[in-house]
């Protein structure tokens, strides 16, 4: 596949990936698990996990993806003359498809909360803004139709290709969201009292690190990374031959991490200062911050203006991830189909309109309907997060780590002899081959009560 597409530059390529990998998992769900596992020391122990296991996980994902040159599930077979290896990209593709349809609704909320804060609606007590969220995220229609709206979003920058599709996008809106990030942090960081965020961001407390933050610390650190649903893979095979794999998986490592640091930098000191503690769990976002907004910032004007902007972050971090997710299956059904990309893309976005509008109507008029005792929204996230997820990424490990000759493994590593980085080469296999399995194993089990 020669002809294949790349990414026109370095830039792109980190831009394109950290898009993928900063998303709502770094400006939601990093900041309320920091909350409710002890500040600072969670932080440490989320740095080690991203060095240790996100960033060579990301670098097997890179190997897989820019050796084959293909779509993930062709990826994972092209490697062996057993074509069984290719369930691993396969069990990617159905991940990432689902996630989508889910990350598409929590999407749609992050605009519609954009739209209110424009309109100034978020104004109120907080029993006003809670029963506003519980209205809104069950209400039959405007979640569905806004997480429809996201897809299509993604649809359109998805046909015009990947360098004038996702890599234009990417260089577009991650410096906006930097710049954007700043400036919310400076704001937030002046704010009187703002030294007690600061102070639970940065003292550790180690009496709260237990085998479970452990845990949720690597659960997150892949998470965030984007690793083990095809992204990183689907991406890998737009890179050019001449990419430093281990050194853009470190960079994007870098900015995801500063990107999550920077989230909690935004958020604790803006709701310390008001006296609301952080750890009030996912609703942090839609519940917690609208409140903080509107009583942190003595003039009114300035708390609108932080708030507009807030959500304008989260919704373009949602948006290049819905990107990589979407990107996945596209290549997937163009690949293999053998169709134009975009009736791939329309396949797509189809499929991931109908799982987002089940995800969303599950969260209110279908709240009744139960899968595995579960809502369907749930079942969802339990199967792509706490199956699939450490699944491919114990058997990518296993994989690279044991069943690919080294010799494929290092010529990718280390740009066919060219880099000079053998040493780090074997530090990387010892991570693949044990640290990295042992950990995920460690976790699954974990989560299931038998450890
Ligand atoms: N990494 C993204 C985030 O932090 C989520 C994501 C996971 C995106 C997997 C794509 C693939 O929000």
């Amino acid at each position: 596949m020669s002809d294949r597409v790349n990414f026109g530059s370095k830039l792109g390529i980190v831009l394109a990936t950290a898009g993928s990998a900063v998303g709502l998992g770094n400006v939601w769900r990093f900041p309320y698990m920091t909350g409710q596992n002890g500040g600072a020391a969670f932080i440490i122990i989320y740095l080690g996990c991203i060095l240790f296991l996100g960033v060579p996980g990301m670098v097997s994902e890179f190997i897989v993806g820019r050796h084959s040159q293909s779509n993930t599930a062709r990826a994972y077979a092209s490697f062996s003359s057993n074509k069984g290896w290719g369930a691993i990209g396969i069990l990617g593709i159905i991940t990432s498809t689902i996630i989508l349809g889910f990350y598409a609704v929590v999407a749609g909320w992050c605009l519609y909360y954009l739209g209110e804060s424009v309109v100034g609606n978020l104004k109120g007590d907080p029993a006003f803004v809670q029963s506003y969220f519980q209205a809104f995220s069950s209400d039959p229609v405007k979640p569905a139709a806004l997480g429809v709206t996201f897809i299509l979003i993604t649809h359109f920058i998805i046909v015009r290709g990947v360098r004038d599709g996702i890599e234009r996008a990417s260089k577009l809106m991650m410096p906006t969201l930097f710049i954007l990030l700043l400036v919310i942090v400076g704001a937030s960081c002046m704010l009187p009292e703002a030294e007690k965020g600061l102070e639970f961001l940065f003292k550790p407390d180690i009496s709260k690190v237990n085998g479970d933050v452990f845990l949720s610390a690597l659960g997150q650190s892949f998470y965030s990374m984007s690793i083990a649903m095809g992204c990183i893979c689907t991406y890998a095979s737009y890179f050019s031959k001449s990419t430093n794999l281990p050194n853009s998986a470190m960079q994007i490592g870098v900015i995801d991490f500063f990107v999550a640091l920077l989230a909690g930098l935004l958020i604790f000191p803006a709701a310390f200062s008001v006296g609301v503690n952080p750890d009030s769990g996912p609703s942090l976002i839609f519940i917690t911050l609208p409140n903080v907004f509107q009583n942190a910032f003595g003039d009114p004007t300035l708390g609108y203006i932080v708030s507009v902007l807030f959500y304008i972050l989260l919704s373009m971090a949602a948006l290049t991830s819905l990107i990589s997710l979407h990107e996945v299956s596209t290549a997937f059904l163009q690949e293999e189909i053998g169709t134009t990309r975009k009736r791939a893309a329309i396949g797509v976005t189809v499929a991931c309109m109908v799982i987002g509008v089940i995800c969303s109507l599950s969260m209110g008029a279908w709240s009744n309907v139960k899968l595995f005792g579960m809502t369907i929204f749930d079942t969802f996230d339990f199967v792509t997060g706490q199956l699939f997820l450490p699944l491919v990424g114990f058997l990518t490990c296993i994989f690279l780590g044991w069943f690919v000759p080294h010799k494929i493994v290092k010529d990718e590593f280390t740009n066919m002899g060219t880099l000079r980085n053998g040493t780090l080469f074997h530090f990387y296999l010892l991570l693949v081959k044990y640290v990295c399995p042992i950990c995920i194993l460690f976790i699954f089990l974990h989560q299931f009560g038998l450890i």
